[in-house]
């Protein structure tokens, strides 16, 4: 048993993927295909008064152009355009659909040509004339209008109170700007139409079923009229969650020309849609000498559109990490003329815990403690909002083994001291939490004779590993070696699952790959048991394991029947079961995964450059499935967390309400020069109450807490506090 879960297994899709088989959504092959160009807004706020496409329309090879005026039929009511992930509160963004503009970058047009260069060239002809209204981009000039969002950590004693009488305070405002997903896959759709107003849509989405419903209301479909495919995902964190208009407009192509239409967005289009909100974040914490907390106040101004209503966790995170009496959290969302906000990689928590944490090392300053020891001063064993104990929570350890892997016994407490050659050196830390959950899900498993299984499920591999951990868990479950497993997923007619995301899929499919392959045990007892003179004849199901292609007794495992045999002597040649599997809900634990993350920088004293040369970070996450992939999956979030801190930021011109940086050569992320050292440590965390494998998932907890250990190292390195993402070299030597 257990032969692949927990080992550091290569991706199952890896040659496909280097090889240049695995397809991607804008790399499908259809007949007749018709190419797509999308023209956008360029203004913020206000209604088309006229658009007009005759140039266009001249150009040869232009099929049709596409406005709200002329295009196929959509849905005219909200809930058909509501998707598993839009947020409660609001109207959902409809493309083409009247003459208002809700943000700068909005579909206007869709220019419809016989290739790509035609279509985009044709784009160029077409002429807008806007109505432009007042419009406010800039979260600094709307904070006071924020609203407060209803959230369900209420206050617990009184923190005002609390923190005026504290001892020792620390109140600080953190701010970090809008970023962007900018996933190396653009923004792709190919609809292959299939005749009578079926279609195939290929789709970059991180969920195959919520685009197919979502497709089914905005046009009306029949569910077996549609099918949504999305084999292989190019990287999304969150931008892939909701239905991207790209893939409405390939629709709408394809039905109003009547043949298969591809639309892949640009770049630069892309920064039109989802996007982490900018957030401004109070944090006051207030203390007594010895570092116990007797106060948490922390208040959240984010960023939402004019027509929805976005907002994830980003205040109440301190609950699951510290012990405090009193603590007050407020979340509030000021309404600026852009598109919609969305999850991005540890939404809330990425956000949230950056400041948390960098305030808990203004107060360890203040205290004259060291930034760990203050953590554990304040550590709590139950999440503080429900006083629920956790599932599993080894943050302990994790401080600990991530501490003495980084050296952190010789860190000088005071800023400034440390040096190389002519760089300072800084040493800073930070806690990070996340979530473990599980959502319900279905998978069919297919056993043939030979002793190959097929396993599937409509679950997207967003390049997570989910098709690698769905193998591993399935070959253990069903005691077949892994080049007998073949996985397949991304595909809205296969078994329910839902959207890739939260960090819950791990959990999800294993649990259910684990419930089918006990059905299919459970099948292959019988067959077993009919065997002439079979061991097994008074064995129950739970008392066999599927072993080395054979049925065993789980006691004996020379009472055993070869599973070819079993299905041979029954007549059957494959076996099938679909399990869907909903997971009990169990309110007497917290379930969070947690982190340990220390980070050094160095830091040119004349010019302000940083460098962040190590990183190790410790993972609390329960089991870990795959020890190859997850640890991949960690330094992904570290790599990012060092963006955060150091690079990205989404600059507007308030005066047009445009974003100014709208590519990847002007928005900055980390390349291979700014990524040093970093090691990845999972912190053994047994769990038998998270669910039966003890997983907890990894998607999101790596980037949680690394901006903030970046931004407390660049404090201890410089004495300098900057408390505005990133941090540049210009606020350094402002
Ligand atoms: Mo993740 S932000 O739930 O894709």
């Amino acid at each position: 048993m257990n032969a692949h879960v927990g080992t550091p297994t290569s991706r199952v899709d890896g040659p496909a993927k280097v090889t240049g088989k695995a397809k991607y959504a804008g790399e499908f092959k259809a007949d007749g295909l018709a190419y797509g160009v999308v023209l956008e807004s360029t203004i913020a706020r206000g209604r088309i008064r006229r658009i007009d496409a005759v140039a266009a329309l001249k150009v040869r090879g232009v099929l049709d152009v596409l406005t709200h005026e002329h295009r196929p039929p959509m849905a005219d009511h909200d809930q058909a355009w509501k998707d598993d992930v839009a947020p409660e509160e609001g109207s959902p963004f409809r493309s083409l659909y009247d003459d208002v503009i809700r943000f700068n970058g909005q579909p206007v047009a869709l220019v419809l040509a016989e290739d790509w260069e035609t279509a985009r060239y044709a784009a160029t002809l077409i002429q807008v004339e806007y109505q432009q209204d007042a419009f406010a981009t800039d979260l600094q000039a709307q904070r006071d209008r924020a609203f407060v969002v209803e959230k369900p950590e209420k206050p617990r004693g009184d923190a005002a109170k609390a923190l005026a009488v504290a001892p020792v305070r620390h109140a600080a405002e953190y701010y970090v700007p809008t970023e962007h997903h900018n996933p190396m896959e653009l923004f792709a759709s190919t609809a292959s139409w299939e005749g009578d107003g079926r279609l195939t849509i290929y789709d970059k989405t991180q969920g195959v079923q919520n685009v197919h419903n979502y497709l089914c209301g905005v046009f009306n479909k029949k569910h077996d009229e549609l099918r949504v495919i999305s084999p292989y995902v190019g990287g999304a964190f969150g931008s892939g969650l909701r239905p991207q208009y790209q893939v409405v407009l390939a629709v709408l192509g394809a039905l109003a020309l009547k043949r298969s239409v591809r639309l892949v967005l640009t770049r630069r289009q892309m920064y039109g849609l989802s996007h982490r909100p900018a957030s401004i974040e109070r944090v006051s914490l207030g203390a007594r000498a010895d570092g116990a907390l007797d106060a948490v106040v922390h208040e959240a101004i984010a960023v939402t559109s004019q027509f929805e209503a976005f907002s994830r966790n980003d205040t109440a995170w301190a609950d699951l990490l510290y012990k405090s009496p009193a603590a007050k959290f407020v979340h509030k969302l000021a309404r600026l003329d852009v598109s919609t906000p969305s999850d991005m990689r540890a939404p809330g928590a990425a956000t949230g815990v950056y400041a948390l944490e960098s305030a808990m090392d203004e107060l360890a300053v203040a205290l004259k403690l060291d930034p760990v020891e203050l953590r554990l001063r304040c550590y709590s064993d139950r999440d503080q909002s429900s006083n629920l104990p956790y599932t599993s929570k080894r943050l302990r350890e994790c401080y600990r083994q991530a501490a003495d892997a980084f050296g952190w016994d010789k860190r000088n407490p005071e800023p400034r001291s440390m040096r190389d050659g002519g760089d300072l050196v800084g040493w800073g830390m930070a806690s990070g939490v996340w979530e473990a959950l599980q959502m319900p899900a279905a998978i069919r498993i297919v056993l043939s004779a030979n002793g190959h299984a097929e396993v599937s499920c409509a679950a997207s591999d967003i390049g997570t590993g989910t098709y690698t951990i769905v193998a591993q868990v399935a070959a253990d479950a069903l005691g077949l070696p892994l080049e007998n497993l073949s996985v397949r997923l991304g595909d809205s007619s296969l078994p329910q699952a839902p959207v890739e995301g939260g960090s819950w899929m791990a959990a999800t499919t294993a649990h259910a790959v684990v419930n089918t392959a006990g059905e299919i045990r459970g099948e292959l007892l019988k067959l077993a048991k009919a065997v002439p003179n079979s061991p097994l004849r008074n064995a129950r199901v739970d008392d066999v394991v599927l072993v080395d292609g054979k049925i065993a007794s789980r006691q004996d495992a020379s009472l055993a029947v070869s599973i070819a045999d079993a299905m041979r002597h029954g007549k059957v040649d494959r076996i099938e079961k679909e399990e869907t599997h909903h997971f009990a809900e169990d309110k007497s634990h917290a379930r969070n995964t947690h982190s340990a993350v220390f980070a050094e920088v160095k830091i040119d004293e004349q010019l302000g450059v940083i460098r962040v040369t190590r990183v190790v970070s410790a993972i609390a996450a329960g089991r870990i499935l795959n020890t190859k992939t997850g640890h991949s999956q960690i330094m992904g979030g570290v790599v990012w967390g060092i963006g955060m801190a150091l690079h990205e930021e989404t600059v507007f011109d308030h005066r047009f309400g445009r974003i100014m940086n709208a590519n990847i050569a002007e928005y900055h992320v980390p390349v291979n020069a700014d990524i040093h050292d970093i090691k990845v440590i999972f912190v053994d965390e047994p769990d038998e109450l998270v669910n039966p494998l003890g997983i907890k998932g990894l998607g999101e907890i790596g980037i949680v807490g690394v901006a903030a250990a970046i931004a407390n190292a660049v404090y201890h390195a410089t004495g300098k506090r900057v408390r505005d993402l990133p941090i540049t070299l210009d606020k350094l030597m402002a």
